[in-house]
């Protein structure tokens, strides 16, 4: 899939800007805090109908201004398609997706217009930090690859949270309603887990095959097995509604006494390995690095062979930290994909086969705007 159009109004530090993008790879240079990264969020949130870095969508609005607007056309297998995504920072709802110019019903109906998979200098994050940044790296790209799943963690999410606020509640006594309202989320919460269970496995499965073969290619150390293993109260069962019907039973006690719901697939976790090991505590600097980027590049294949197409690649200020063995492996990715890569020098982008050189700039007043060149 490509990228044959994209408008920015308001977005960011972007009065207004209109791109028709080329199909190969495109490089965006240009000083700090000049709008390169911003440009690269408007296509994630044209994708995935939200930003890779905050989760506060009016960030993303210009300030001052009274809604933000990214429109784009892409071309895929089965002809061109047209989405635009529009934020505002007071009116409700806040974020609306048109396609094709028509309001869409759902935030989730964005989903499949626009594919891509971007890399950025917090990816590491995925690897350092807690098994909530691993969830949200396994939600986001299970979003863009299997929609449905969106419904589905929404679902699990909202019974999650009426079971939570139930048992906040129970100060005021254990009567027999309270007893049978917990019973009947119980039930949804269990019948929820279930898809989501089985979705993670799945891709976790997947991704792990992808991701230990590009690790093998990179690594100075071919003998290093790289593994992704998914992990959490569920992860082994066959009969995840079962289990986890029989897994809030258990921690009931504890769920009342804390008023929190302590078991179920929002505790889940990744783990990887190397040589077995857990990379996280024993992983080095270039281990974790080289981790993440085989976890990035297997998520282009895994991308590649369940839609039939490639996504569209977004490298943002990746490549003055990699070493050339890593930077070859991400240039060998590049070579038939349509690729946005930032960095603050055009020689950064050297050895990239750059179609388009985009200088980003921004005036005395704070205003982004592109120049081609
Ligand atoms: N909501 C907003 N309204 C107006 N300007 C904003 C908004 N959010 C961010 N900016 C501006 O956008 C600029 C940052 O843009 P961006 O993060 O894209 O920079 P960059 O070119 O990627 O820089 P770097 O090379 O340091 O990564 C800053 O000047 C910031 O003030
Ligand atoms: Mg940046």
């Amino acid at each position: 899939m490509k990228f044959t159009s994209l408008r920015l109004q308001q977005f960011r530090n972007y009065p207004f800007l209109e791109l028709n993008p080329g199909e190969g790879v495109t490089v965006l240079y240009g000083p700090n805090g000049s709008g390169k990264t911003n440009l690269l969020e408007a296509m994630h949130l044209l994708s995935l109908g939200r930003s890779h870095r905050t989760s506060q969508d009016c960030e993303m609005i210009t300030a001052g201004q009274h809604v933000a607007i990214v429109h784009g056309q892409t071309a895929r297998l089965d002809g061109n398609h047209e989405v635009e995504v529009r934020l505002y920072p007071f009116e409700k709802p806040k974020k609306r997706v048109l396609l094709y110019g028509k309001p869409a019903q759902r935030i989730a109906d964005l989903m499949g217009h626009a594919t891509v998979v971007m890399f950025s200098p917090e990816d590491i994050r995925i690897v350092r930090d807690g098994p909530a940044a691993r969830r949200r790296f396994v939600d986001m790209q299970l979003s863009q690859i299997r929609p449905s799943y969106v419904k589905a963690l929404k679902t699990y999410l909202s019974a999650l949270e009426n079971r939570n606020a139930l048992l906040k509640q129970q100060k005021f006594g254990n009567t027999e309603d309270f007893e049978n309202e917990l019973a009947a989320w119980d039930e949804q919460l269990a019948a929820a887990a279930a898809p989501i269970v089985n979705t993670r496995r799945w891709f976790l499965e997947e991704l792990s095959g992808y991701a230990s073969q590009q690790y093998a290619e990179i690594s100075e150390n071919p003998a290093e097995p790289f593994a992704i293993r998914y992990t959490g109260p569920l992860a082994e069962t066959d009969t995840p509604y079962r289990d986890m019907l029989a897994g809030l039973e258990r921690t009931r006690k504890d769920d009342l006494q804390r008023m929190y719901t302590h078991f179920g697939p929002h505790r889940d976790d990744v783990t990887m390995t190397l040589y077995g090991k857990e990379l996280r505590a024993f992983g080095s600097q270039g281990q974790l690095r080289t981790a993440v980027l085989s976890m990035k590049l297997g998520e282009i294949n895994l991308i590649e062979n369940e839609m039939g197409e490639l996504p569209t690649l977004l490298l943002d200020d990746v490549f003055s930290e990699l070493d050339i063995r890593r930077r070859s492996a991400l240039l060998k990715a590049t070579e038939h994909l349509q690729t946005f890569l930032s960095c603050t020098d055009k020689q950064d982008a050297a050895g990239a086969h750059a179609e388009c050189f985009l200088r980003v700039e921004q005036d005395a007043a704070g205003q982004a705007r592109v120049v081609e060149g």
